[in-house]
């Protein structure tokens, strides 16, 4: 599928936050621990999301999925091999193997997937499983974790990993028995998780912080739960905000992404906030940024990309070190090929402004690249067209809607037998 995208008018963007893909699809898998009916609000609908329903039902779950909310229950034996090519196409299908884990004691499923953003090993996953008792394997490309039993454990993560963070606390939070883990992951999406399993009746501490204490349950119970706000999708459109006639972000922690907002205010860009609205306002940068990306509170990769495309309309060198996927840079030569000045120089990435943007036919390799190549294509006033625009819809709803709201103009073109169907 491809995005035709052109700007078509000056306006201040208006946009309510939708739930976050990071955080849903944990709490997804999550979910399956209850034999009970398990109500999840605020759940966008993606790609990603839409995929990974599909792999719940046939996992054995009743699951609806109407206006945002999720009703999931168990109707019958639960599998516990998966060999549903559906894994391959996400990278949170890995959290079904802590879930069924601590569920069947034993699962047998494919790699993940998603972004292809250079080796993505899950190391620190597995060597989790294997100190709570579990053997693991491969073979024939599946993995293999099983355990007679689950016992509890000290687990000190190598690097503070948001996958194995999560893998582990779904993993043992049936183990009865006090497991820890230390140097975890802080990101808000962690917090969500550890929330939503404490209301299902999981007895889960110090989510946040560096450690992250577990009190094996015997049961979890069904629960109604909203899932926080997309701090990533908030921090596009923030930056889009920047990039044109200002934006108006609604129903987003700012503390969740007060590191963009920081590098905004020092670039000389007003921002105003309360608790659940960011305002930003339309002014020319007076200074490029130098940041260097981390696990949280720190920069997020995931706004690498997009917050890239500023740079090129700041005036001198702007410098981005990404020291969590070191390869996020297919991007580079996409948004090159639309004129801007970005060049790699050892870990850093230094995008050189102001380059005017012109309209091109460009290719999306990844997720948050293809948001960038988003961003790129509403500076120009005549059409882009972003081709596998299919990696952007994997976790940004309704874009299509939240870009008018800037002024944007966007169809999906749907090539087929060289018919276009446009949605
Ligand atoms: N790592 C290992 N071994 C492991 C796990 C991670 O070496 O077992 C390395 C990774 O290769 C990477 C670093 O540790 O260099 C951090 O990886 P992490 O585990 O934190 O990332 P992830 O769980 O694979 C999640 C998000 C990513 C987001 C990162 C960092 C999901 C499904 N994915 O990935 O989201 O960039 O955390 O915040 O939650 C996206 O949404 O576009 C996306 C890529």
């Amino acid at each position: 599928m491809l995005l035709k995208i052109k700007r078509v008018e000056e306006r201040q963007g208006d946009i309510t936050v939708s739930g976050s893909k990071n955080s849903a699809i944990p709490i997804l898998c999550a979910a399956m621990l209850s034999n009970d009916e398990v109500i999840i609000e605020n759940v966008p609908d993606i790609t990603d999301i839409n995929t990974l329903l599909s792999i719940i039902q046939k996992i054995g779950y009743f699951v609806t999925f109407e206006n945002n909310v999720v009703v999931m229950k168990k109707k019958r034996f639960i599998k516990s091999t998966i060999k549903d090519e559906d894994v391959k196409k996400m990278r949170g299908s890995y959290y079904i193997m802590g879930t069924l884990l601590a569920k069947r004691h034993k699962v047998i499923i494919a790699s993940s997937g998603g972004c292809d953003l250079g080796f993505r090993p899950i190391n620190y996953h597995l060597d989790g499983f294997k100190k709570m008792g579990a053997k693991v394997s491969q073979k024939d490309n599946y993995i293999h974790v099983k355990a007679f039993s689950l016992k509890p454990c000290t687990i000190d993560l190598e690097f503070p990993s948001v996958g194995a963070t999560i893998n582990l606390m779904l993993a043992s939070c049936k183990t009865m028995g006090k497991t820890t883990i230390s140097n975890c992951a802080k990101e808000p999406e962690i917090v969500d998780v550890a929330n939503f399993l404490n209301t299902m009746g999981a007895n889960i501490t110090g989510a946040g912080t560096k450690v992250i204490t577990i009190h094996g349950v015997k049961k979890l119970y069904g629960t109604t739960y909203k899932v926080v706000s997309d701090r990533i999708e908030a921090g596009t459109y923030l930056i889009l905000g920047a990039l044109l006639n200002g934006a108006i972000i609604r129903e987003i922690n700012p503390q969740h992404i007060s590191s963009l907002i920081t590098v905004l205010k020092n670039c000389g860009y007003p921002i105003y906030n309360n608790s659940n609205t960011i305002t930003i306002e339309k002014r020319k940068s007076t200074k490029p940024f130098n940041v260097t990306i981390g696990p949280y509170p720190a920069f997020p990769t995931d706004l690498g990309q997009p917050i890239s495309v500023l740079a090129t309309q700041i005036e001198g060198n702007s410098i981005l070190k990404e020291t969590i996927f070191k390869k996020r840079i297919a991007h580079i030569d996409e948004l090159n090929k639309m004129g801007a000045k970005i060049m790699l120089s050892n870990d850093n990435i230094i995008i050189n402004g102001v380059t005017p943007i012109s309209p091109s036919t460009i290719y999306a390799n990844d997720l948050r690249g293809g948001a960038a190549l988003v961003l790129a294509s509403c500076l120009t006033n005549d059409f882009s067209y972003i081709n596998n625009i299919d990696v952007f819809l994997r976790g940004y709803e309704k874009p299509i809607e939240k870009l008018a709201s800037f002024g944007i103009e966007s169809y999906l073109v749907e090539q087929e037998d060289g018919k276009e169907n446009i949605f």
